[in-house]
């Protein structure tokens, strides 16, 4: 397996451009499926995640069409089959945001249960429910889920808790349906606000996107049309963790400031000075000045829980003590015993990692477990004295696109070398 090679000790200085948001181009890809007419994407992210996406709609029987500066055209016209098989489900969990499409407009659906992953179980019991209660039959057994529908229909749904996916999976299930659904306790991310934007321009009768309740009116067709996916925050919020941890200055363009409030939060409180503009942020930074943060992840706008791994690794060498409570995830914390092997001085109660900042890590040989904790190593071997080796990084490229080019633009030390 490929591994990334980091020698750390540097300062990252230089400007870098943003990606387009991974966890919004699932989605809007997935959308595709409920378009008459072609879907255009652009601004998409050169990810593992998108091919493995691209592949299964591929597989069903869609045309797609990749054109050039990152854009695709997906046209659901040709649609042969309405399955998504276990080979590729298990590879990405978020295959199940083609269920609520695929019902929609189509009536019928077989995607294989997502299995767990290193950061938790990972159920769709709520997507499931949810879907049930629009009408939708649906069967789960020998790892598949089994899903029929004449026609659903609109209904007022109550999340039990907040779950992403799950607000993405029913709004756009809604969209085609008969009548009035109601989704309540629903998701407010910024990239369930920009499935909302592009399936409005689709012709869908959306209104309170970016809050806890989303209204849908159904309506009998979409048509198709162009969409830009908006900035990656989670990358954005990767980068700028790894300045505030090296030291240096660098400016990230194409991004949303306005989509980072909690984590310029953070950056600042742990010594980082950040100025930003409209589509662009700047972090300075004295190592001398870093200190450890106290964090509770939440749902947005509370503190993201794709960023926590990052700031754990930040804590392990930032002065004094710090606690990072995880309240999304049961068990999102593979890279604390990697970040051990470095030397850092960090223990796990409960769902608090606890850190006391040390002078130094050491480069270690490490294993990446998941997206967001392998991007902790990676900027964990960034600081760390000597040589890191991060081995499995097909988890990294599963959401961070050419992160050994964008690193080394900033000057870093890092190169992927085949297994
Ligand atoms: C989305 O996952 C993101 N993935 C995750 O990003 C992100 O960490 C997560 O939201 C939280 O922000 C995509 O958007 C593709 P949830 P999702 O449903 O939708 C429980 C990354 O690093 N739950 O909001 O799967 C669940 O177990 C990835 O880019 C149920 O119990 O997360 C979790 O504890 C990792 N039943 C909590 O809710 C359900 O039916 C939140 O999960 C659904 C969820």
């Amino acid at each position: 397996m490929e591994k990334l090679i980091i020698k750390g000790g540097r300062r990252l200085a230089g400007e870098i451009r943003v990606s387009g948001a991974k966890n919004s181009a699932l989605p809007i890809l997935a959308s595709s499926l409920l378009s008459q007419g072609p879907l255009r994407i652009g601004n998409l992210p050169h990810l593992h995640d998108i091919t493995t996406t691209m592949e299964l709609l591929g597989q069903m029987g869609l045309t797609l069409t990749v054109g050039d500066n990152l854009e695709v055209e997906v046209d659901s016209a040709t649609i042969s089959q309405f399955l998504a098989p276990y080979e590729l489900v298990k590879t990405m969990r978020a295959s199940i945001l083609v269920l609520g499409p695929l019902l929609a407009r189509f009536g019928k659906a077989e995607v294989s249960l997502p299995g767990g992953c290193a950061i938790g179980t990972r159920p769709v019991d709520m997507h499931l429910q949810a879907l049930a209660a629009m009408g939708a039959k649906i069967e789960v057994e020998g790892g598949y889920i089994r899903a029929t529908a004449s026609g659903l229909k609109g209904a007022d749904i109550v999340f039990d808790a907040v779950t992403v996916t799950g607000t993405e999976n029913l709004l756009m299930a809604a969209c085609l349906a008969d009548g009035v659904t109601t989704l309540t306790n629903a998701a407010k991310e910024p990239e369930v606000v920009d499935l909302a934007n592009c399936l409005r321009s689709m012709g869908a009768i959306i209104s309170g996107e970016g809050t806890n309740v989303i209204q849908i009116q159904g309506v009998k067709s979409l048509k198709g049309t162009s969409y830009n996916i908006l900035p990656d925050r989670i990358e954005t919020g990767t980068y700028l963790t790894a300045v505030a941890m090296t030291g240096g200055r660098v400016k990230l363009k194409d991004t949303r400031p306005d989509l980072l409030g909690a984590v310029l939060t953070k950056l600042e409180e742990a010594g980082a000075v950040v100025s930003t503009g409209d589509d662009w942020i700047e972090l300075e930074m004295d190592p001398a000045d870093l200190k450890a943060v106290n964090i509770q992840t939440g749902p947005y706008p509370r503190f993201p829980t794709d960023m926590q791994a990052q700031f754990t690794a930040l804590n392990c060498i930032a002065g004094g003590t710090g606690a990072i409570q995880e309240s999304v995830f049961e068990n999102r914390f593979m890279h604390v015993q990697e970040l051990r092997r470095m030397g850092a001085d960090v223990r796990v109660e409960g769902n608090i990692v606890f850190t006391s900042g040390v002078e130094k890590l050491t480069g270690a040989p490490l294993m990446a477990t998941d997206l967001r904790a392998s991007a902790s190593l990676v900027l964990a071997g960034l600081v760390g004295c000597g040589e890191t080796i991060v081995d499995r990084i097909y988890h990294i490229d599963r959401g961070y696109e050419t992160i050994e080019e964008k690193l080394t633009n900033l000057g870093a030390d890092i190169r992927r070398v085949p297994r």
